[in-house]
């Protein structure tokens, strides 16, 4: 089957945070929303169809995760990663970010180093300093328009206080898709230190061919003993908004401590449609994510020849994974990032996510959303363009 990406489906008035929260957000609302990470595409008819016969049932009492669920998950991630997960390593969280402040909760201690490596999605920085431990930045390299680990530093923070590092794989917002050997180098230095690795990787699925998602506790045993990773249909399948996802411990006694905290904080039962969507997405989404992941990715050629044609002062970091583009203004000739913002807002006329909000690093970046449909896309790079036309005639 062939599925249409292209589909403008109006989203205003669905209590979106991306379309109908622009005011509270932007001050404004007529802006083209390319912010909040998720998609302007439809879920897949499948799903919809799932969670439509669920609902007809017509009563939503408790419920818990089956075995059905379990062997779709576990399939998925052999069949898509080749990642063997036992399912005794499976738990439940209604989202990763709900996650990490647990597992945060549970494994550290107030004044404990917490090590997150910025830019990097910024619930980060909340789920350490919400519960008073200490934030540790490890940023990223950033090298000849290309991110990486700088390991130096890394080692350089760690001390006999360090308790966790907070890794994203793939990374949003730079697109890396982290290799092996950086995996292995990172993960090795939590184990040597003793530092445990809880590993997002929420946006796996999302990883363009023929770069492959490598999961950070298939590297080794030690690894995985040493590591809690986050996953979730949401990104992939559009799915935000049913909160489900997963937390899978290799570890028991890593495992039986996430679902004692899971358990006393009572939200282990979760969203009935979520496990419904997700059992189906797992069973049956191979096919449609590998057409979405050919389309994002036309989006981003797009972008990026759009962008070098038209507009070169942007430089678009390389794009391996997710559907999020980190653009470089720092040499568009912006005074600063408050300029920079009030440019994309009131000329550009778009809603995009501020650099500076990704901590270190993110100054002069801005983060665009590209799971949209391509003449979406295609507007808001004219009005880009537009803009900065304005902005120079202005200038002369
Ligand atoms: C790296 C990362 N983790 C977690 C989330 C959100 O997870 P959830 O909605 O399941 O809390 C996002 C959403 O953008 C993300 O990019």
């Amino acid at each position: 089957m062939i599925y249409d990406f292209d589909e403008i489906i109006p989203r205003q008035n669905t209590a979106s945070v991306k379309y109908d929260l622009l005011q509270k957000y932007f001050g404004k609302d007529n802006l083209l929303p390319m912010w909040v990470a998720d998609m302007d595409f439809r879920t897949p008819d499948f799903i919809v169809n799932a969670v439509k016969e669920r609902a007809s049932h017509e009563i939503y009492g408790y419920s818990f995760r089956t075995e059905k669920y379990n062997e779709a998950l576990i399939g998925w991630f052999a069949r898509r990663h080749g990642w063997k997960i036992d399912k005794e390593w499976v738990s439940f969280s209604p989202g990763v970010v709900p996650a990490l402040n647990l597992i945060v909760m549970e494994f550290t201690e107030p004044g404990d180093e917490i090590i997150v490596q910025p830019p990097v999605y910024f619930p980060f920085f909340s789920a350490v300093k919400n519960h008073n431990r200490k934030l540790v930045l490890n940023q990223l390299a950033y090298e000849k328009g290309r991110y990486s680990i700088d390991f130096k530093d890394l080692e350089s923070k760690i001390n006999s206080n360090t308790r966790m590092l907070i890794l994203c794989n793939p990374h949003n917002p730079v697109g890396r898709a982290w290799k092996v050997e950086e995996l292995e180098q990172l993960a090795n230095i939590c184990v040597k230190n003793n530092i445990l690795l809880l590993s997002d990787e929420i946006h796996c699925d999302l990883v363009f061919p023929p770069t492959k998602h490598i999961i950070t506790a298939s590297l080794s045993e030690e690894i995985a003993n040493n590591t809690i990773t986050a996953v979730a249909p949401s990104k992939t399948f559009n799915l935000a908004g049913l909160s489900t996802s997963a937390i899978i411990c290799p570890n028991p006694e890593l495992k039986r401590r996430y679902d004692k905290i899971l358990d006393n904080v009572h939200v282990g039962s979760g969203n009935i449609f979520g496990s419904v969507a997700a059992q189906t997405a797992y069973t049956h989404g191979d096919e449609w994510l590998d057409q979405l992941l050919d389309y994002v990715r036309e989006n981003y050629r797009y972008a990026y020849d759009f962008l070098e044609s038209f507009l070169p002062e942007i430089k678009p970091a390389p794009l391996e994974a997710t559907y999020l583009l980190w653009l470089d203004f720092s040499k568009a000739g912006f005074g600063s990032n408050e300029e920079l913002k009030d440019f994309i807002i009131e000329k550009a006329g778009l809603a995009l996510n501020e650099g500076v909000s990704f901590g270190a690093g993110g100054e002069g970046f801005m983060r665009m959303n590209l799971a949209c449909p391509r003449k979406v896309l295609i507007r808001a790079l004219n009005q880009l363009r537009k803009a900065f036309e304005e902005r120079k005639n202005t200038d002369k």
